[in-house]
């Protein structure tokens, strides 16, 4: 009985990946060797530089959501800001599928999806051809000595500030105590310019309006009674 459910399970994961690859909304991209290379729609399409040109064909600006999961900021926030370019950013492509799809249903052309590792993002984009990045509850790697794989560690703010416009603002949602505290930390050590933090956002008037947004896991810590926390800054 398991061992069937499984099936139908993976099938369906399988089913989903086959269908992101058809989708026109997203771009997948994990060879290291040839990393700018995307397979879309079957031509070889280079996007470093050419988001605005190529695949919005617009001039707006250019927000990212790192670690998007099932996509749900990209697409509020594109919904709710049709005056700017949001691409949500998750190597899970199993996750990706639901807001990508989404996306083309309701025909949220100021939303697209690249599959990809973070790691490797300052290869899709071009200097200062970013000018926000979003990050909503990434994992917070709570081992000793897995600092460095934060997405607000030095490292990582190291890859943003390659693609990031200067003064681009970076958004932290996290429901992490540690990884809250740590990102507020990085921020002083780097002497960088903190814009706001708050450890209890609902406990008082939201600072941003997108912050209403709520996450698949957003909502999962919401019902376990944990505090959401945000912290806004620039390079
Ligand atoms: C805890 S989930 C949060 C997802 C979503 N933001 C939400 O709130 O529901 C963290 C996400 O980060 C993604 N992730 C972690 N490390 C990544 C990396 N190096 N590159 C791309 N995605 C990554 C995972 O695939 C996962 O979807």
């Amino acid at each position: 009985m398991q061992q069937v459910s499984l099936f139908f399970m993976r099938k369906s994961k399988l089913q989903r990946f086959a269908e992101l690859d058809t989708f026109t909304n997203v771009f997948q991209n994990f060879n290291f060797l040839e990393p700018v290379l995307i397979d879309h729609k079957k031509e070889l399409i280079d996007p470093k530089g050419k988001w605005n040109t190529e695949i919005f064909k617009n001039e707006n600006p250019i927000i990212l959501e790192l670690a998007c999961g099932k996509g749900e900021y990209t697409c509020e926030m594109a919904i709710a800001d049709t005056s700017k370019n949001y691409i949500g950013v998750d190597v899970k492509g199993n996750r990706m599928h639901r807001g990508a799809k989404r996306a083309l249903k309701e025909n949220i052309i100021n939303a697209f999806f690249l599959r990809t590792d973070i790691n490797i993002i300052s290869t899709f984009f071009a200097k200062d051809e970013v000018r926000e990045i979003w990050i909503t509850f990434p994992d917070p790697h709570l081992k000793r000595g897995k600092e460095q794989k934060r997405l607000t560690s030095e490292r990582f703010l190291t890859y943003y500030r390659n693609i990031l416009k200067p003064g681009g603002i970076i958004h932290l949602k996290t429901d992490d105590a540690t990884l809250y505290e740590f990102t507020l930390e990085t921020i002083q050590q780097l002497t960088l310019k903190l814009i706001y933090s708050a450890d209890d956002i609902y406990s008082k008037e939201l600072f941003h309006p997108f912050l209403e947004i709520k996450t698949h896991y957003e909502k999962m810590h919401l019902a376990e009674g944990r505090k959401i926390k945000y912290v806004q800054f620039s390079l």
